[in-house]
């Protein structure tokens, strides 16, 4: 167990957060989101790289309520919250009494009464975070609602793009495949957009929300064209869970036109990022070669979560604890 100095904390309020819950990043201003990456680079140096536990939220409960299947953002969030000393309760939706008839909110509330005082959630439901947030007085941190928002997702992309490449400013991020079921995508255009990045999505026109460019995004509809002018390239996974309907003819056709492979890397920028969210289908929006060749940062970006969540949930428990804002 280990404290940081005062003096390396980054200060909730005077560095620009103020936001009482973590529900997207629409809802940040850039301070805000850098304010986060900040304290993310702190944590990632003071307790990731030596594997230090710190005592930052000890005596707090941190509740993971998943209603919908996750690996990374779960077993990451309640890693981040044992990291910083908090209590957990990680609630999955399988065998709980959900499939007795209780709401995802009745079931939010029983937990708070536990407790529980920052509270992490995913449900399938565009909006059930903000839901949750105007009926329980925890802070409420969105770890995905349906194809709306993943705002942490987002923001260790951003981690991992400013830590390789320093700043946004001048960069080219090309988010390919899925756009219209991703949060992933939504949540990384807002980011990316108010960080200065040009951000480009690429797919077919099936694929492609109606009246995207309104976000203040460019639309490819062949990965081809933009290779050479991507620094970095987010493949999105196809989300067949969500879909309903054909939007492509075969899977085959649609890695003939948006899977990354050797032959693409070739045409790409030599220093070319490829970044992906997981889970990734192997081999059909990349190949293992690319997943697993030295241009991938895909694990450096699972890394780079625990330390954004650590940041999330200690920003927020400052936020809950000085008033900051109110
Ligand atoms: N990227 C992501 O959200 O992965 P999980 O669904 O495993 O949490």
């Amino acid at each position: 167990m280990s404290t940081i100095p005062d003096d390396q904390l980054v200060r909730p309020g005077g560095s620009g957060w103020t936001s009482e819950h973590l529900l997207g990043l629409e809802d940040l201003s850039s301070e805000e989101i850098t304010a986060i990456l900040d304290q993310a680079a702190e944590f990632k140096a003071c307790s990731l790289e030596n594997n230090t536990k710190l005592d930052l939220l000890s005596g707090t409960v941190v509740a993971n309520l998943f209603f919908e299947p996750s690996t990374r953002t779960r077993t990451s969030f309640s890693l981040a919250a044992k990291r910083l000393s908090a209590d957990t309760i990680d609630f999955t939706a399988s065998g709980s009494s959900l499939s007795k008839g209780e709401t995802f909110i009745d079931t939010a509330r029983n937990i708070e009464a536990m407790g529980a005082s920052l509270v992490v959630m995913r449900h399938k439901s565009p909006g059930a975070p903000h839901l949750l947030a105007r009926r329980v007085g925890a802070a409420v941190l969105n770890a995905g609602d349906g194809t709306h928002e993943h705002p942490t997702q987002a923001l260790l992309d951003l981690f991992t793009i400013r830590e390789k490449r320093g700043s946004f400013e001048g960069l080219t991020v090309t988010l390919v495949g899925d756009i219209l079921h991703s949060r992933v995508a939504r949540s990384n255009i807002w980011g990316l957009k108010k960080l200065g990045a040009r951000v480009i999505v690429c797919g077919p026109s099936t694929l492609i929300p109606p009246r995207i460019e309104e976000l203040g995004v460019e639309v490819s509809h062949r990965l081809d064209d933009v290779l050479a002018e991507t620094d970095c390239i987010n493949l999105l996974r196809i989300q067949f869970e969500r879909q309903r309907g054909a939007f492509f003819p075969s899977i085959r056709e649609y890695t003939h036109f948006f899977g990354m492979n050797s032959q693409r890397l070739k045409a790409a920028r030599d220093d070319v990022m490829i970044l992906a969210p997981g889970p990734i289908n192997r081999g059909v929006e990349l190949t293992p070669e690319v997943a697993d060749g030295p241009h991938s940062v895909i694990l450096d970006q699972v890394t780079n979560g625990l330390a954004v969540r650590m940041a999330c949930l200690y920003l927020l428990h400052e936020r809950k604890k000085t008033g900051v804002g109110q």
